[in-house]
């Protein structure tokens, strides 16, 4: 018998993404996998069932037969209780689980024996780049961040000049010019606003000019060196944190957009924009909060929400930028999900070799057990 994979649809509230697209059904076809997709799975990316169907899945709204033959399980967020208990025991579940914040979600895949992997942990090493789902999805939020600010802001971006007069071109800043930031950068330029940019990694300074943006931040000694070796921003200083939030002042009471997207892996965003950069703000202005889901980096934002203070300054607040262009996410997602897969599964025969790197990196239960470093006890 093949390898079974399964595909639900996402339940989560507001997940318009899904795990599989007709193009991916048929690379996991050609791994010797035999594919069953939930209908409907698609029905947030625009992809129809029928299409499921050409492209080689057997398609059903069965989803306990889903769930009980497969072996393995295909996801964009971690599974509800309901379906990893509807799982045969041992089975691989594959998903973004949000493992240092998702205990539950983690908890129920460790009772029902999973073998289950965050994709979040795949490690960026070159050979995991085509898995990289934080740099997929980061990349289209970014994107969307900027959309989203032109959206909420009722000025334009370019500069106009019109026989009525010259509109004046917006300056956005970026603050975190990681994955998100830098194409934020690029989409902020792309549509004509003045762009400058900070960010805590010292590589980041040469990432943003490339892009034609201004680097904005303290560069003293701490600053340089305030790298990971796995290229990750380190938690900075209480003093460093002072100095930059000075700078920061000066700087924010003068722009008219602001998208944050600052985070350090497994802690809480840093807070770049207090309550008094807001206030500071002129009436229209803009902010995105990308780090929203990991509790913001700027003050009063909400999650899901469009808050509006009372100077007048919007805060924007969607905690699943990448979910409000769903197609394109759902694509980039399924095909690096695809790539994983393929790290198991050759020939129609599941062999997980637990001392693959990016597979160790990855997995977060085992055999009844919490497995992860990083989120034991
Ligand atoms: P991330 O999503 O963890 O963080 C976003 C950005 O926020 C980072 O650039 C970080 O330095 C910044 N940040 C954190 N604290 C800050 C603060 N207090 N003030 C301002 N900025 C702050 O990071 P992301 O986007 O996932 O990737 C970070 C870097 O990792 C990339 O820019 C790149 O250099 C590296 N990377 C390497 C890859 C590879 O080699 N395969 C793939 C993707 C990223």
């Amino acid at each position: 018998m093949a390898v079974a994979i399964a595909v639900t649809r996402e339940r989560r509230e507001g997940e318009t993404r899904c795990a599989v697209t007709p193009e991916t059904v048929k690379k996991l076809l050609a791994l010797g996998a035999a594919v069953t997709v939930e209908a409907g799975t698609g029905t947030g990316s625009s992809f129809s069932d029928a299409e499921y169907e050409a492209a080689g899945a057997t398609v059903t709204g069965d989803l306990a037969a889903v769930l009980a033959g497969a072996d393995i399980l295909l996801k964009v967020r971690g599974p509800t209780a309901s379906e990893t208990s509807a799982l045969k025991t041992g089975a691989i579940v594959v998903a973004m689980l949000d493992a240092h914040r998702e205990k539950a979600t983690l908890e129920a895949l460790r009772g029902a024996n999973a073998t289950a992997f965050a994709m979040e942990f795949v490690p960026r090493i070159t050979r995991a780049q085509v898995m990289d789902v934080l740099s997929s999805q980061a990349n289209l939020a970014g994107y969307r961040a900027v959309i989203e600010a032109a959206y909420a802001y009722g000025r334009g971006f370019p500069m106009m000049m019109t026989a009525a007069g010259t509109v004046a071109a917006a300056k956005v800043f970026v603050m975190g010019a990681g994955v998100a930031g830098l194409q934020a950068i690029a989409t902020a330029r792309r549509l004509g606003g003045v762009v400058t940019a900070t960010d805590v990694r010292p590589a980041a300074k040469e990432q943003v000019e490339s892009l034609g943006a201004k680097f904005v931040a303290v560069e003293d000694e701490e600053f340089k060196a305030a790298e990971t070796s796995g290229g990750y921003a380190k938690q900075m200083s209480p003093e460093y944190q002072a100095k930059q939030a000075e700078l920061t002042a000066n700087h924010i009471i003068k722009q008219d957009v602001v998208i944050t997207t600052a985070l350090i892996p497994g802690r809480p965003a840093p807070k770049l924009v207090t309550a008094e950069h807001v206030a500071s703000m002129k009436a229209g202005s803009v902010i995105v909060d990308l780090a929203v889901e990991a509790g913001g980096n700027v003050d009063g934002s909400k999650p899901d929400e469009i808050v509006t203070t009372a100077n007048g300054v919007k805060i924007v607040g969607w905690s699943n930028l990448a979910g409000r262009i769903a197609a394109d996410a759902s694509a980039l997602y399924a095909r690096n999900l695809a790539s994983f897969v393929g790290l198991m599964v050759k020939d129609g025969e599941i062999s997980v070799d637990l001392e693959d790197e990016i597979l160790k990196a990855a997995v977060v239960t085992h055999k009844g057990a919490v497995v992860h470093e990083g989120i034991k006890g």
